[in-house]
């Protein structure tokens, strides 16, 4: 049975956003900014200060770096050399999940296994050597409330996350711990950032003009260098946490999806825009064209991506990964349709993302022009998600108008790694 035609443009018209929206978005998130920076309990957006400010591109030395954000936890070896230069010594990397063999991310995991399970990748990065002494800088993605560089407190976590026992803890703490369980006395911890600030950090050093970054990937996130130009005190990073910006439309799929989430009514800009719910969007549109919406069919956003790449007569990907997922069998004309509906998710997503990178924009300039200034960004969505970069391109025309040739984004690729080293040369400062 082919797709009900009204249920298909219901669908696309549910996941468009105009352009009088996308204004109204981005001057809400700019808005959202201004009372968060007076009181952050204000804002949607949690405004976390990271106590750092961006690096000069002069660091040097041999730094540890962790990287733990997403299942996949990587620690890396590190010799930054100065003049934006860098070297990666070693890298080394291990997911948090393995199905059927281990765990511990899940509700039924420990603190304590988790960080002896880092701790043991991160002797494994030493290659046996447990003399020369290690300045260890650690990316933690998730959002942490901290009063100096080192002090990260975890205050929830996000993207479907559940260890017990991390919550409400300083994060390097637990680490610090398990270096001891393991014996590894010559692995200091003391920076921890969030990946954005990392990303941040990362472009910085190797190119000047850049002031936001964020992360586009599994979650998504973003942090600016408030100048506060009103104060005295110093430019520092703030990691906005703002997948939790809220002031948005949500359709129907994008509540259910929040309901049946580990943590209802969190994250609401994440859930509509990231790379681990882009696929559940997707499927639950999909369950309601096939007639069977109480089926969870699991696509991910890498199906969505073959899905709209696929430019065969036939539509041979499209429909083999719809088999695979749902064992059903389409026709070419309605797998013509699901392209449609995973371009207009994925569009959706960017030009969400995209408005509140013109609310910071326009933060940053206050009165004065918008400068020219490239906007960092990492992560598998913005790096691989086809339509991706045509998206953002477009919303920043539709949003700054001749405004939009000064902006740019850049991909910063494994800047979680590198901006945990640079944090760890700056703590030295
Ligand atoms: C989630 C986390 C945030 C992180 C982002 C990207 O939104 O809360 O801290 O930056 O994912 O990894």
């Amino acid at each position: 049975m082919p797709f009900d035609h009204k249920l298909y443009q219901s669908i696309i018209d549910e996941f468009t956003v105009s352009s009088d929206e996308l204004k109204k978005i981005a001057a809400n998130f700019r808005q959202d900014l201004r009372i968060g920076l007076r009181d952050s309990s204000q804002s949607d957006s949690r405004m976390l200060k990271s106590y750092v400010g961006l690096p000069t591109g002069a660091e040097r030395g041999e730094y540890l770096a962790l990287d733990f954000g997403g299942t996949n936890v990587r620690v890396l070896k590190i010799q930054l050399r100065g003049s934006g230069r860098f070297e990666v010594l070693k890298r080394v990397g291990r997911p948090l999940i393995v199905p059927g063999e281990y765990d511990h991310i899940g509700a039924n995991s420990s603190a304590e296994e988790m960080f002896d399970f880092i701790a043991e990748l991160v002797d494994e990065a030493l290659d046996g050597d447990h003399e020369k002494q290690y300045l260890l800088g650690h990316t933690f993605s998730f959002p942490s409330m901290q009063t100096n560089l080192y002090n990260a407190r975890l205050i929830t976590w996000t993207k479907e996350f559940a260890t017990p026992g991390v919550e409400g803890k300083i994060v390097n703490d637990l680490l610090s711990q398990a270096l001891e369980r393991r014996g590894v006395k010559n692995v200091d911890p003391v920076a921890t950032i969030n990946d954005t600030v990392a990303v941040l950090l990362s472009a910085a050093y190797q190119r000047g003009s850049t002031y936001i970054g964020s992360i586009y990937a599994t979650g998504h996130n973003t942090c600016y260098l408030e100048p506060y130009n009103d104060s005295d005190d110093e430019p520092m990073i703030i990691n906005l946490e703002c997948g939790r910006f809220s002031k948005l439309t949500p359709n129907r799929f994008d509540k259910l999806l929040d309901e049946k989430s580990e943590k209802p009514g969190e994250q609401r800009l994440e859930k509509m825009v990231s790379g681990r719910y882009m696929g559940e969007l997707f499927s639950m549109a999909v369950a309601e064209l096939l007639g069977e919406s109480e089926k969870s069919f699991n696509f991910t956003s890498i199906d969505m991506s073959n899905i709209i790449m696929d430019e065969s007569i036939s539509r041979e990907n499209v429909k083999s990964v719809v088999k695979d997922r749902t064992n059903v069998e389409l026709e070419t004309k309605d797998c013509e349709r699901l392209q449609t509906v995973a371009s207009k998710i994925v569009e959706r997503s960017a030009r969400l993302v995209t408005s509140t990178f013109v609310g910071i924009i326009w933060q940053l300039a206050g009165d004065e022009d918008i400068k020219r200034q490239h906007i960092a960004i990492d992560g598998s969505v913005y790096e691989k998600m086809p339509l991706t970069k045509e998206n953002i391109n477009i919303a920043l025309k539709e949003l700054l108008g001749d405004d939009a040739k000064l902006i740019d984004t850049v991909l910063d690729n494994g800047g979680s790694g590198l901006g945990a080293a640079i944090a760890a040369a700056m703590s030295q400062d």
